[in-house]
């Protein structure tokens, strides 16, 4: 083998979602691309809005000496500025554009944070079903992840989180609204879990911080107001990019933000700048910088995307899954009509539908499907899954 063990290990435990990558291509050769409904990824289906094509070919025909030359490694303070002035009316809290550091998407801003701020065996708290890459992210550097369960409701549990601290406890990593869950958490839920820190970051004489990973923040139904755990928590920091909701993906651009009443602010914005370069990430993509800094106030049709989560909640429904309606980003996750999530999903590609199992995510009996797709591709599965359930022992 060429690679570390380490690496060949982590390649044959490789994600579920990539797994039903490959699953998938093979499908599609046996019953033929129209006839398979593919819900396995979040990579928006829908192009960018129009203003960002405009803001791009404005950059295209209005070059600047340097534009594409090397800068400070936080960024452009153009854009930092313009990302500050944002969150700060979008949040109610006082960002600087100092506060900011733009990253290649949240995933690099994780890296970053995590890399900055564990020493090794530093653990970190992760609320179960979680995004799967936390935990490749966690262990890159030298940390170890605690999971921690949460209830049927997919809220994290404060009693359980404050059982799982001990003196090693670094972080606790939140998601909301969440991947695969799509609950949002409430300013109570946020409050209660804040305060079990406040008290268990005195009990250890050590901060414990929040890492919150935001890139669905803007995607949210129902007129519910975002409560981000930054609005609660002074010890936060938050990771999140435009890959969702300016539908931009491949573009690698995001930011951490650090919230404006962290203590020892400059040490911890000097040790993330300085993990951005080391991790070879160097700055995030210029052009993207100069793209994203006149677009501040724009997203994707989040009424289209409340849409399409009704359509396929009301599919599941009435063809007999049980599920949590989601409140934001863009994932359903049913149970399965079996404990045994792998079996069952295998059993929904007879039937053309790729979705993954909740095992992929630490929750067995579950399934995610995500709605980031078009409507034929929703109206084919939501029949798949209809017949899928019925024809199930
Ligand atoms: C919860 C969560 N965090 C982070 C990421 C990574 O986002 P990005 O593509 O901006 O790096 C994703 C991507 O799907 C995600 O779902």
């Amino acid at each position: 083998m060429p690679v570390s063990d380490k690496t060949a290990e982590g390649m044959r435990q490789s994600s579920w979602i990539r797994r039903m990558f490959e699953a998938g291509g093979e499908l599609r050769k046996r019953l033929g691309a129209e006839n398979v409904f593919d819900l396995s990824l979040g990579n928006p289906e829908d192009e960018p809005p129009p203003e960002f094509r405009q803001e791009l070919a404005y950059q295209a025909q209005n070059p600047r000496a340097g534009m594409h030359r090397y800068m400070a490694n936080a960024g452009y303070e153009a854009t930092r500025d313009a990302v500050a002035g944002a969150i700060s009316s979008e949040l109610g809290l006082s960002f600087q554009g100092s506060d900011v550091i733009m990253t290649c998407g949240a995933a690099a801003g994780l890296n970053v944070i995590l890399k900055a701020l564990l020493n090794i065996g530093d653990e970190v708290i992760v609320p179960s079903p979680y995004f799967p890459e936390y935990l490749s992210y966690i262990d890159n550097h030298g940390g170890v992840a605690r999971l921690v369960d949460s209830g049927d409701d997919f809220l994290p549990d404060p009693d359980k989180i404050k059982h799982a601290i001990t003196k090693k406890t670094r972080a606790l990593i939140l998601n909301t609204p969440n991947n695969p869950t799509g609950v949002v958490y409430d300013s109570i839920l946020l409050k209660k879990l804040a305060d079990v820190l406040e008290e268990s970051s005195q009990r250890f004489g050590q901060t414990i911080y929040i890492i919150s990973d935001e890139p669905y923040r803007r995607l949210i139904y129902d007129d519910q107001k975002f409560s981000s755990p930054l609005n609660h928590y002074h010890q936060s920091i938050m990771a999140t990019s435009f890959s969702k909701d300016l539908s931009l993906p491949g573009e690698r651009i995001g930011y951490i933000a650090v919230n404006p009443d962290i203590e020892e602010k400059s040490e911890l914005l000097a040790g993330f700048v300085y993990a951005n370069r080391i991790l070879g990430f160097v700055n995030a993509p210029a052009l993207m910088q100069n793209v994203v800094t006149n677009l501040q106030n724009v997203t994707v049709s989040v009424a289209e995307y409340q849409r399409r989560r009704d359509y396929l909640y009301e599919g599941l429904i009435e063809a007999g899954y049980e599920a949590v309606k989601p409140q934001g980003a863009f994932y359903l996750f049913p149970k399965t009509p079996a404990e045994d999530d792998a079996a069952f999903v295998q059993h929904l590609m007879e039937y053309g539908v790729l979705g993954v199992p909740g095992s992929g995510f630490g929750r067995k009996g579950y399934m995610r499907l995500s709605f980031c797709v078009n409507q034929a591709t929703l109206e084919g599965a939501v029949k798949g899954l209809g017949k899928a359930i019925r024809g199930w022992r």
